[in-house]
């Protein structure tokens, strides 16, 4: 792990250095997690090496593999299990294709269309989607027994929904889906960077996280766990001078020496993400990712006991299920929206609702201020 980029800070410290807590409480990391100082600083830097010629291309690619070893801190995983992938859209097809006529996947009526297309356009190809259904904004256990059956090939989940914040059983889905001869893919989108995902303890066969939400870093960084057992079953689809074991040896020729790690499904890097994301990545690993959950947990818990004394609904998830994103039922969203902008709250409007996302840089006085604009 390159400790060097770690820096050890607490919430309140990181806090300071995220300029939208200074002009807002800014509560959509959700929709986008905002830049901290030091990512900005080192992607400014970027750009003046960048437009200067003066930074060899080499550097840059060996962010990227400072980020791969960062974020495999973060998911308590090995470097040798994570490859660069900015996308779940490009990660979830490119597994999705692979499937053959008579597959089954197993998704949720609540997940985000990057984490259900991908997986719905197989059907004209023979491959069977099962749609668990969704009740109360949650999905039951039982209700994925029935979809996945005695087998399965893959049990597709956002680790929180996009749309309401439902935290899925991952551990219980994976043994679902193991028990039934498949996979789960987790997206963790809504995931990553925001609460504890570890793929060894849970038993994810692969996992997908964007870097713009909870991880705090630039659009064009991402990454992909792969287990072992994945990389048997599944094939990387797209090749090229990335998929390398040793990238920068073997530019030219028709010998393919490929990477025997999960670095063979590298998608090529984008510099500016890297550099940018190897700031984000080394302060959450620096604040923690067990105290990142905990106090994410705490802020969402004290928004919920407002939100009952103010009598306004949001869904009822047990403990177990709850994240930091919550989802309320207003009888008029978009005024609700414009009165929570008008006291400097940044939500979300979305599905039938008001979406609010509470991260590490947040604290008590951004929780308040949008229950006072709610009340
Ligand atoms: C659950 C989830 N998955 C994926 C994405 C983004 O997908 P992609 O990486 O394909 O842009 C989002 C964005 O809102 C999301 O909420």
């Amino acid at each position: 792990v390159p400790n060097g980029s770690i820096r050890r800070v607490t919430p309140y410290e990181l806090r300071e250095l995220v300029p939208a807590t200074r002009d807002s409480a800014y509560l959509n990391t959700a929709t986008y997690g905002p830049a901290a100082e030091p990512t900005v600083a080192a992607m400014t830097e970027f750009l003046d090496g960048w437009s200067h010629g003066s930074v060899g291309f080499e550097v840059w690619e060996e962010m990227g593999e400072q980020c791969r070893a960062l974020f495999a801190t973060l998911l308590g995983a090995r470097p040798e299990d994570i490859a660069i992938q900015p996308y779940v859209s490009t990660a979830a097809g490119a597994i999705a294709v692979q499937l053959r006529p008579g597959d089954r996947v197993v998704v949720n009526e609540l997940e985000f269309a990057s984490n259900l297309w991908p997986w719905l356009y197989q059907r004209e190809r023979g491959v069977e989607v099962a749609v668990v259904p969704v009740r109360g904004g949650r999905c039951e256990l039982t209700d994925y027994e029935a979809a996945i059956g005695d087998q399965v090939a893959i049990v597709a989940v956002s680790a929180f929904q996009s749309a309401n914040g439902w935290r899925a059983p991952l551990r219980a889905l994976a043994d679902r889906a193991h028990g039934a001869g498949g996979m789960l893919f987790v997206d963790a989108c809504q995931g990553a960077g925001g609460i504890r995902l570890n793929p060894g303890r849970d038993g994810f066969d692969m996992l997908v996280a964007d870097s713009y939400k909870w991880l705090m870093g630039p659009r064009g960084a991402g990454y992909m766990y792969l287990s072992p057992a994945a990389r048997e079953r599944y094939r990387p689809v797209a090749m090229g001078w990335r998929s390398a074991r040793h990238p920068q040896e073997t530019y030219y020729g028709v010998e393919m020496d490929l990477s025997d790690t999960a670095s063979r499904f590298d998608s090529s890097l984008s510099w500016i993400s890297m550099v940018g994301d190897r700031e984000a990545l080394g302060l959450l690993n620096g604040v923690g990712i067990d105290v990142i959950e905990a106090h994410n947990l705490r802020l969402a818990h004290r928004f919920r006991a407002g939100l009952e004394e103010l009598s306004i609904e949001t869904e009822a998830f047990p403990e177990a299920e709850q994240s930091p994103v919550v989802a309320l039922a207003l009888p008029d969203p978009d005024a609700s929206i414009d009165r929570l902008s008008a006291a400097g709250v940044i939500a979300a409007r979305r599905a039938d609702g008001v979406r609010l996302s509470f991260h590490v840089f947040n604290d008590e006085s951004d929780v308040d201020r949008a229950l006072e604009a709610l009340a």
